[in-house]
């Protein structure tokens, strides 16, 4: 069925002014205060090349959680690099930067998008490429076929004076021999790939490939299998979210990952990839405006994947 997507996100956006004033914008990283928390934007692109735009959807923010997708892919990509015998794949049901688990399992995060786990992941990435900043930047930009893409020093340098919680949780994974790295090497590059900058057009283009079984449908090159994409979709299904992935899955259902940039993307295998950004966040650190506007755009759509 063919949709006037443009008319339908603005029809959404109208239903849900309401929603305007909920939620505050992530302060505990002290550059991402002065973002407007009014900021709105959206960008569908489908894979035949179609694209759907409304509200701010070409102005940059911070991905921050988001590139923890990124950089599962470039790890999970190699076939060389083994990451399973070192994070899971199951939900937390935890929040994002929860301590509790990772005691009673041995060091070994639930899953690669909770903060321990993107840290494992990150040392993964240290240990196995030679310039990982910009290996990870490149790999970024070849993804959203954009070379305008850059980390954002100010926020991975605010974060990381502030950044106690995934201190310990480097430190205390390593006391189980889970982070091979130096711990401060870990959260540095860590605070620098989620300080990395984007706007609604280019996520939703870095993440085509996932809506397309592995392989960019507009320049037909394989970034992952097809079973590795449906793994990675797999994932963003059940731990994307964190706590409150069951509740995107009932609302939303589409695989996708949050920011506490107040970004959303997510997916439609063999349809199409949709960023949201809206950085008022709800107490699960998820923008409140953007998983409103999804699970009212699939419900109209009737695109989700259930
Ligand atoms: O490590 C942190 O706390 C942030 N750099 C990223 C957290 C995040 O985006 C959680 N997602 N909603």
């Amino acid at each position: 069925m063919v949709f006037d997507y443009r008319k339908i996100f603005r029809e959404i956006a109208d239903e849900i002014t309401d929603m305007n004033d909920l939620g505050q914008v992530a302060d505990y990283i002290p550059e991402l205060k002065h973002i407007d928390p009014d900021k709105f934007g959206v960008h569908l692109t489908d894979i035949t090349d179609q694209h759907y735009d409304f509200g701010d959807a070409s102005e940059k923010f911070s991905i921050q959680s988001i590139a923890k997708v990124f950089s599962l892919i470039l790890a999970f990509k190699n076939e060389g690099v083994s990451i399973w015998n070192r994070v899971g794949v199951e939900p937390s049901g935890s929040p994002f930067n929860s301590l509790v688990q990772l005691e009673y399992e041995k060091g070994i995060p639930r899953n690669p998008f909770i903060n321990a786990g993107a840290l494992v992941v990150s040392d993964i990435l240290i240990s196995y490429l030679e310039n990982p900043k910009k290996e990870f930047i490149n790999f970024v930009r070849e993804l959203a076929q954009s070379e305008d893409i850059h980390f954002n020093p100010q926020v991975a340098e605010s974060e990381k004076a502030t950044g106690e919680r995934n201190s310990a949780l480097v430190h205390f994974m390593k006391s189980f021999d889970n982070i091979e790295n130096d711990p401060e090497e870990v959260l540095d590059f860590y605070f620098y790939l989620c300080s990395v900058e984007m706007n609604c057009r280019e996520l939703s283009r870095a993440f085509l490939f996932l809506a397309n079984y592995g392989t960019d449908p507009l320049t037909d090159n394989r970034i992952l299998t097809p079973s590795k994409a449906k793994r990675v979709n797999a994932i963003m299904q059940m731990c994307g979210f964190y706590d409150e992935a069951g509740d995107f899955a009932f609302k939303v259902g589409l695989p996708g990952k949050s920011g506490v940039g107040g970004g959303i993307a997510a997916v439609l295998p063999g349809e199409y990839s949709i960023a949201v950004w809206s950085p008022r966040l709800n107490n699960r650190g998820n923008s409140y405006k953007a998983m409103k506007f999804l699970e009212k755009f699939t419900t109209k759509t009737n695109t989700s994947i259930f």
